[in-house]
């Protein structure tokens, strides 16, 4: 897909965009967004419905973030095309970090907001406080982990769309605040899976 001087405003970045994070991609690209979306697979124009065709606005990029040098690269060429990228979401499975978030601070604009997902394990009672990686300190960095929903102990973990609404809401937010939880994760023993 061509990326032409016109389309690129404000570029975001999502990594891992093409799953759970699907609606969060369509949503920019209405925005009227260059959006680069990176991913083993690139998907086919048909995988975000309407947005696929967006004259060039949708980006599909292809990089495994769990191969550090080629991932960085395909980053670099990628923000070559578009320019620096203005917001990120990254969607990264922990084997894929830190390494992956050093290549993407190296693509982002100065003052870039960056939304964090992290799954629910993060916000565990014995988990650490989550805190900005070191490899973002830099950027206006928002962690968003990934709760459960429902009433009592009757829940169930949210949906694709559930988590694309609250990503999106936690990317829109107006100001910067500790971590955002979509749905809930307390009380922990009230989560749907051990
Ligand atoms: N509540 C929670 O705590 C929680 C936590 C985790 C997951 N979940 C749920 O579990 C489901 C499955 O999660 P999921 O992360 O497997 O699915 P997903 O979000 O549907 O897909 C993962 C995304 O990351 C990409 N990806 C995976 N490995 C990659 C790599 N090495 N390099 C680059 N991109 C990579 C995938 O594309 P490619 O495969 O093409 O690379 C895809 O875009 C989710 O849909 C969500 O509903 C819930």
């Amino acid at each position: 897909m061509s990326v032409t001087e016109s389309t690129v405003r404000s570029p975001v970045l999502v990594v891992g965009g093409t799953g759970m994070l699907a609606g969060v991609v369509g949503a920019l690209v209405e925005e009227g967004l260059t959006t680069v979306v990176v991913s083993r697979r690139p998907p086919g124009p048909a995988a975000f419905g309407r947005h696929g065709a967006a004259g060039g606005l949708l980006v599909p990029v292809s990089g495994d973030y769990t191969e550090p040098v080629r991932f960085t690269e395909v980053l670099r060429d990628a923000a070559a095309r578009t320019g620096p990228f203005g917001q990120a979401v990254l969607w990264v499975h922990a084997e894929g970090r830190p390494h992956a978030y050093a290549a993407v601070a190296d693509t982002l604009a100065d003052d870039a907001l960056v939304v964090e997902v992290l799954g629910s394990r993060a916000a565990a009672p014995t988990a650490p406080a989550p805190r900005p990686p070191e490899a973002l300190s830099r950027t206006r960095h928002r962690g968003v982990v990934l709760g459960f929903t429902g009433h009592g102990p009757n829940t169930r973990w949210l949906d694709h769309g559930e988590i694309s609404a609250g990503v999106l809401a936690a990317l829109r937010a107006p100001k910067d605040r500790g971590l955002h939880v979509i749905g809930r994760v307390r009380p922990w023993e009230d989560r749907p899976w051990p």
